[in-house]
């Protein structure tokens, strides 16, 4: 009998980082499987409305009496705790997280870490992929009936991150009416797309007189993909006091039947 070779030091090493990587997957997908429904809100161009969008969905499914959870995977620059006027912060123990909680909603940010807020957080791509990876696996959620992502803009990093570790029930892919929005917009659907994951479909944000209205339709027919609806260009949204579903009805009209088609489409397995 041969006697086994002493495994030399780099391999130890490759090994160890081996099952590191191994346990921190099992961790993660422990703590999402007790997650019902996960979505996320994404579009290649910055500024179409992704933030705005998650925050409101999220709080519309608490209004519905839902678990809800956000969670802000826009690394460098997080917007959903100032969204929500959250003035608590999510706490470290023991080596998890947890959320803080407002208007029903359990939300999970790199602002809670950050001294102060316009403090510019620069990372390379590695350690946005780390930081979300954390997140995942060390957050307590509990028992959530959704849990909501806000995507950066952009189809590299982050992105890549989310669609290649979080097990998405469906992308809410946002564009503007303009036809820039647009491309990009279709860009991220095709990265969903790649990465064989669903898309539920798409939304048009600041729809009306101003950027035009029905770029969104055309879009979600052009990219074969379901048509949720258009949500206005409003004033409304100039009152940052609370989420703009609480503060003003026609936006919680907006976002009621955009919740509607979410759940209604969710209900109906993807085909494979
Ligand atoms: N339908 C709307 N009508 C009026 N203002 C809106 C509407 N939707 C979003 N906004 C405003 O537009 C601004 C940009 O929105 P938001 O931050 O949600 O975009 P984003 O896509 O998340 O941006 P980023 O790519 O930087 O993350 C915010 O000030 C928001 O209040
Ligand atoms: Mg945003």
């Amino acid at each position: 009998m041969t006697t086994p070779r002493p495994v030399s030091p780099q391999d130890r090493a490759r090994l160890d980082a081996m099952k590191k990587s191994w346990e921190q997957r099992r961790q993660i997908k422990e703590r999402l499987d007790k997650i019902k429904h996960k979505i996320a809100v994404y579009s290649g161009k910055g500024g179409v409305g992704k933030t705005t969008v998650a925050v409101n969905m999220a709080v519309m499914l608490a209004q519905q009496h839902h678990r809800v959870g956000i969670l802000d995977a826009d690394i460098d620059c997080p917007n959903v705790v100032r969204a929500l006027k959250i003035d608590q912060r999510a706490r470290l123990e023991n080596g998890t997280f947890y959320p803080a909680e407002r208007w029903g909603v359990q939300v999970m940010s790199t602002a809670f870490f950050q001294e102060k807020e316009d403090e510019a957080i620069i990372f390379r791509g590695p350690m946005i992929h780390n930081t979300l990876l954390q997140f995942l696996q060390m957050t307590d959620w509990g028992d959530l009936d959704y849990l909501v992502t806000d995507m950066s803009p952009g189809t590299s990093d982050s992105a890549l991150t989310i669609m290649q570790t979080l097990p998405v029930d469906g992308f809410v892919v946002v564009t503007s009416p303009q036809e820039l929005a647009m491309v990009d917009a279709l860009r991220s659907i095709n990265m969903i797309k790649k990465l064989n994951m669903r898309i539920l479909g798409v939304v048009e944000n600041f729809s009306g007189d101003f950027f035009g209205t029905g770029g969104g339709e055309a879009l979600a027919k052009k990219a074969e993909v379901p048509y949720l609806g258009k949500l206005e260009m409003r004033k409304d949204y100039r009152d940052d006091s609370k989420p703009t579903v609480l503060a003003s009805k026609s936006v919680h009209k907006d976002y009621e039947a955009l919740v509607a088609k979410v759940k209604d489409l969710l209900a109906v397995p993807a085909a494979t």
